[in-house]
């Protein structure tokens, strides 16, 4: 059963981001709010989507709907992007789902298949079926774009990490060939790398609930130690998926690796 809440009702063209949570996923949709997209945001907790959606509609005055989808189950794909069909012509697909890992490695023996085969479920074939749901649309009309979102661990084996960069290097595939093959029929694929780790925005358009967390950050700025080694601002990283949808399609970047610029251990 789709689940589907609203801010509003007309229709437009959609920027749909998958994958939707508290950093880059809610800075991309209101990246595409702001730029004047009717944007769908989509993962599993529906309530906090539809505080985002709320959130979003509200400061920048955009129609934002937010769509209940599970991406390790096939079939909430199916259904959660009949809603999103039905909202109008997707020009745009983010996919940015990852299934949660831990900050520490584990070890190979101690990996639990369900959690290796869920990893590659929702960054890989997660990733397939929401590129079928928008890919028919996308080449009858000649344009649109699907950005995929990478990390290191797309790029090279990380030890205790197999689940993510198994998951992760099979999506930068999927990328590579859907940029091959739908390129020549108008439709940009690329694939985003971030070599860092994602923090809270810094800037001005930083949501009233991000303030808490901010608190901190500009507590560690203000008293000279200048931003995290290796954090990044969802809001900056947003600007960049940005602009690869607005590239001119003479000039079009299959794959792009972003790094904070303090980073000493890349
Ligand atoms: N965080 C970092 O430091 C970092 C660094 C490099 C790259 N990245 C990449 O950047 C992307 C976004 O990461 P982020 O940390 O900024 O997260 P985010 O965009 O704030 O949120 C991503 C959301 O994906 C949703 N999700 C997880 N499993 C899902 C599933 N099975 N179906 C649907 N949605 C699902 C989760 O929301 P629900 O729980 O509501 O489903 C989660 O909040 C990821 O692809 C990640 O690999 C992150």
């Amino acid at each position: 059963m789709r689940s589907m809440a609203s801010s509003a009702s007309s229709r437009g063209n959609i920027a749909a981001i998958v994958g939707v949570g508290p950093k880059l996923g809610r800075s991309i949709a209101r990246k595409f709010a702001h730029e004047g997209y009717t944007v769908a945001i989509l993962a599993r907790d529906l309530g906090r989507l539809s505080r985002f959606a709320d959130e979003i509609a509200r400061e920048e005055k955009a129609q934002v709907f937010a769509i209940r989808i599970d991406c390790s189950d096939s079939r909430s794909i199916r259904e959660a992007f009949e809603g999103v069909l039905s909202l109008g012509f997707v020009e745009v697909l983010v996919y940015n789902a990852y299934q949660p890992i831990s900050w520490h490695p584990t070890n190979f023996t101690d990996i639990k298949v369900e959690h290796f085969e869920k990893s590659l479920a929702v960054s890989s074939v997660g990733a397939f079926h929401c590129a079928q749901q928008v890919l028919a649309g996308m080449v009858e009309r000649g344009r649109g774009t699907i950005l995929f979102t990478g990390c290191s661990a797309s790029l090279s084996g990380i030890a205790g990490y197999s689940e993510l960069c198994c998951g992760k290097f099979a999506m930068r595939a999927l990328s590579q060939c859907l940029a091959k093959e739908f390129q020549p029929l108008g439709v940009h694929v690329a694939h985003v790398i971030i070599h860092g780790i994602v923090g809270t925005p810094r800037g001005p358009i930083a949501s009233s609930s991000q303030q808490s967390l901010l608190v901190g950050e500009q507590q560690h700025q203000q008293t000279g130690g200048g931003a995290r080694e290796g954090w990044m601002d969802p809001d900056a990283l947003a600007q960049t998926y940005w602009y690869l949808h607005i590239q001119d399609r003479s000039a079009w970047t299959q794959e792009i690796d972003l790094h904070p610029s303090n980073q000493r251990y890349m």
